[in-house]
């Protein structure tokens, strides 16, 4: 049912949604570094677009987070990660007692019915105006549909009730932009601290954009060849989802050892795409791993940001047209430096990897 939310058609459509967002955002970078000499926490900035664009183009709303700070939403959804995390190292707070007395469970309650109540008035919004236009065409044109009007249309012939849609909108909500602003913020963190790469990636959109200031689209997308290797190197050497988790169903062998039924197995991209067998000197950025004879070399679960397999991310596409639509705004734009170097910004694995020290760039406006 999801799948054709994610045919390359539909996520052409989208392509000016990115732009403009993307847009946005490098507007509101130049007027926060205007006259400004330090280095710009830019990790707010990047959640506020990404969240703005997969509000469009899932829910097909706008929720502006970019010009209205502070969005609820953005706010929740980042107390949830810190909620998550706590739960997930610390023990007591399975126990229920333990969770009322220290006020977990009332913080946990306090943003999930933020993240929840927003996505459910969208939903009651978007019900609404597909049943008043009499269940043909949302708002009467032809106009692109965002993923919540297709699930809405088959509600019905899918057997789906209100909740089933909720849970879907809520993931896609999720999984569409906080990964996405890790991906973004790291690749930037990445070339901000190797001058090298982002040379490359200057002159190849120089080439592409030949310094007009015009929109980005889907073949200028296709050419950005180089940003490409930057992008997936980021994703290897920091994943937005560091790892993820399965129940065992039945029991099966994995080298010698035997894994049982009901036991869980936690699937690690941070450590896999740090293995310093594939990837030898792990911890250096070097986008050259990602030509086509170095990909060639390796075991292709070697390197599985988003996944493999039937369960695989079904939003990679657009994830990666999204991320190479931001960056290069940002690079047309702005050169990066930063006083600290790629390591010195510990990862934190939460439910996504976060930068412990956000991402401070120093953005100088390139003529
Ligand atoms: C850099 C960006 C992204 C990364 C690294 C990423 C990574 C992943 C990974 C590792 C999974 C598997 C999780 C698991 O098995 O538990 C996954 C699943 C999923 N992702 Fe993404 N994702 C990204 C962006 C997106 C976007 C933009 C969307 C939607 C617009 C999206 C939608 C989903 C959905 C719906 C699933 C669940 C699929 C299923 O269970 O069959 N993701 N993603």
């Amino acid at each position: 049912m999801l799948t054709p939310s994610f045919h390359f058609n539909v996520l052409n459509d989208f392509q000016a949604v990115f732009d403009y967002q993307a847009k946005i955002l490098v507007d509101q970078l130049e007027v926060a570094a205007a006259g400004n000499s330090e280095a710009i926490d830019t990790f707010p900035y990047i959640k506020r677009c990404a969240l703005d664009i997969i509000c469009e183009t899932a829910m097909g709303t706008t929720v502006n987070a970019q010009t209205n700070h502070n969005h609820p939403y953005v706010i929740a959804v980042a107390e949830m990660n810190n909620l998550a995390f706590k739960f997930q190292r610390m023990p007591w707070l399975w126990l229920k007692p333990i969770r009322h007395l220290t006020g977990f469970e009332a913080d946990h309650q306090r943003n999930l019915n933020i993240v929840t109540s927003f996505t459910k008035n969208v939903i009651e919004r978007k019900t609404k105006e597909f049943e008043e236009s009499g269940g043909v065409d949302v708002d009467g044109s032809n106009k692109k549909k965002a993923f919540l009007d297709m699930l809405i249309e088959m509600r019905e012939d899918g057997g789906l009730v209100y909740e089933d849609l909720r849970e879907e909108v809520d993931t896609f909500m999720f999984e569409g932009h906080d990964t996405t602003s890790a991906g973004i913020g790291w690749a930037l963190w990445c070339l901000a601290s190797h001058p090298e790469y982002q040379k490359r990636c200057h002159e190849e959109l120089d080439t592409i954009f030949e310094s007009s200031t015009r929109e980005c689209t889907v073949d200028d997308i296709r050419k950005m060849k180089y940003l490409e290797k930057c992008v997936k190197e980021a994703l290897r050497i920091r994943p937005s989802v560091p790892q993820f988790a399965r129940t065992v169903d039945e029991e099966f062998e994995i080298d010698g050892t035997i894994l049982p039924r009901g036991c869980s197995l936690l699937v690690s991209p941070a450590f896999i795409q740090n293995n310093p067998r594939t990837f030898p000197n792990h911890e250096t950025y070097d986008p050259e791993r990602f030509s086509e004879e170095e990909i060639a070399k390796r075991h292709a679960y070697s390197y599985i940001p988003f996944s493999a397999g039937p369960r695989n991310c079904i939003g990679q596409k657009f994830a990666m047209q999204e991320e190479k639509t931001v960056i290069s705004w940002v690079l047309r734009r702005f050169e990066l430096s930063s006083d600290l170097e790629l390591l010195d910004n510990l990862p934190l694995p939460e439910t996504i990897m976060r930068p412990t020290r956000g991402f401070p760039l120093k953005l100088t406006v390139r003529n």
